[in-house]
């Protein structure tokens, strides 16, 4: 793992491919690793919140994430003496996601992360669902990335923040079929990332204006990951390619340079939004209005159904929320709106 510093960019990169399960052991095992584990040991309980993200950022498919101060899910995590990884309970999902470990992804982030470390024990989780399923929040990557940090506290720190992440990703591969890590990139380290590449992991932290504030709208509709992606096509053409490359490059110039008139003309995606827009009722118009009435730039949060848009300061962003909530409200759909700064720190011990 190494940790560059160019210019403002803190860039990190992941040597050699640290996929969970592949290569082995990369962090030792044995007696002598559990007595270290052991000695650093201070809690057998912790909690952690993991913030919500937004996927994308319209022009950035796949490839960049930016997380909010709330809403968020958190994790509670008990080691014990059983050797195995249990879900206790799910507490605000109506029942409606596996308690089995190795579906669920703070089960699946917590299994991979032992097995890596070559450590066999028991844990039981409690997950505190906080984020709305199908919502394009980046809920199944917060609750793998509030799990993942939470035993990693429990092991003693043993890995560093960054290196918690193919763990999450492995973990969001399980829950969406897709081993992006947009979401939980920004939600486990906070802050503007973009996702170079996965493989080997190459992620880079953006600097962000201090006045941006981002708007998050929820419909009360669900849009399943999986089925956002199968509406998507497989090649686009070179003219699209340029535009989207143009933008997003720009919309990364326009972060560092703190130009919020570019920030603003760049959150335009021709790959993905064509495409998903008829899963959201009213989106069309619900963006125009949205940057009518204080957004910079208004799109899908991540597969949606979720609209973000980007502001400069509070007032612009609670009149956008509002606009795009009355829009909402005129289709007869309710709608939650969250406003945040850009959350810079990433996922949190609680307690
Ligand atoms: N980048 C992913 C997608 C995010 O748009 O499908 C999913 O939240």
């Amino acid at each position: 793992m190494q940790i560059l510093f160019e210019s403002g960019i803190t860039r990190i990169k992941a040597t050699p491919t640290p996929l969970p399960g592949e290569r082995g052991v990369r962090f030792g095992r044995g007696e002598g690793l559990i007595r270290t584990i052991k000695s650093v040991m201070r809690n057998n309980s912790v909690k952690v919140f993991a913030p919500a993200s937004i996927g994308n950022v319209s022009c950035g498919f796949d490839v960049l994430g930016l997380a909010v101060q709330a809403p968020g899910d958190e994790v509670l995590l008990s080691l014990n003496n059983s050797k195995e990884v249990t879900i206790k309970e799910i507490i605000g999902d109506e029942g409606r996601l596996p308690l089995e470990a190795n579906k669920n992804t703070a089960g699946v982030a917590v299994i991979e992360y032992l097995k890596s470390i070559g450590v066999n024990q028991g844990v039981e989780i409690t997950l505190y669902k906080n984020l709305p399923l199908g919502s394009g929040m980046g809920s199944s990557a917060a609750s793998g990335v509030a799990a993942v940090v939470a035993i990693n506290h429990l092991m003693g720190a043993l890995l560093k923040r960054e290196e918690l992440l193919p763990f999450a990703i492995e973990a969001e591969r399980i829950a969406c079929g897709s081993a992006h890590a947009d979401n939980a990139a920004p939600s486990l380290l906070g802050g503007l990332i973009l996702v170079r590449q996965n493989h080997p992991l190459d992620i880079v932290t953006i600097p962000t204006p201090k006045e941006l504030v981002c708007v998050l709208v929820h419909p009360q509709i669900e849009v399943k990951t999986k089925d956002a992606r199968s509406v998507l096509k497989a090649t686009i053409t070179l003219k699209d390619g340029i535009t989207q490359w143009a933008n997003t490059a720009a919309l990364v110039a326009g972060m560092m340079k703190e130009d919020y008139e570019l920030i603003g003309r760049s959150l335009v995606d021709v790959v993905a939004e064509p495409l998903r827009a008829d899963l959201i009722p009213g989106f069309r118009k619900v963006k125009e209005v949205a940057i009518q009435n204080g957004a910079l730039g208004c799109g899908i949060s991540g597969s949606g159904p979720s609209i973000f848009c980007l502001c400069r300061g509070v007032e612009n962003a609670k009149r956008a929320g509002d606009t795009i909530q009355q829009e909402f409200n005129a289709m007869n759909l309710n709608s939650e709106i969250y406003i945040s700064e850009v959350n810079r720190k990433g996922a949190y011990v609680v307690k």
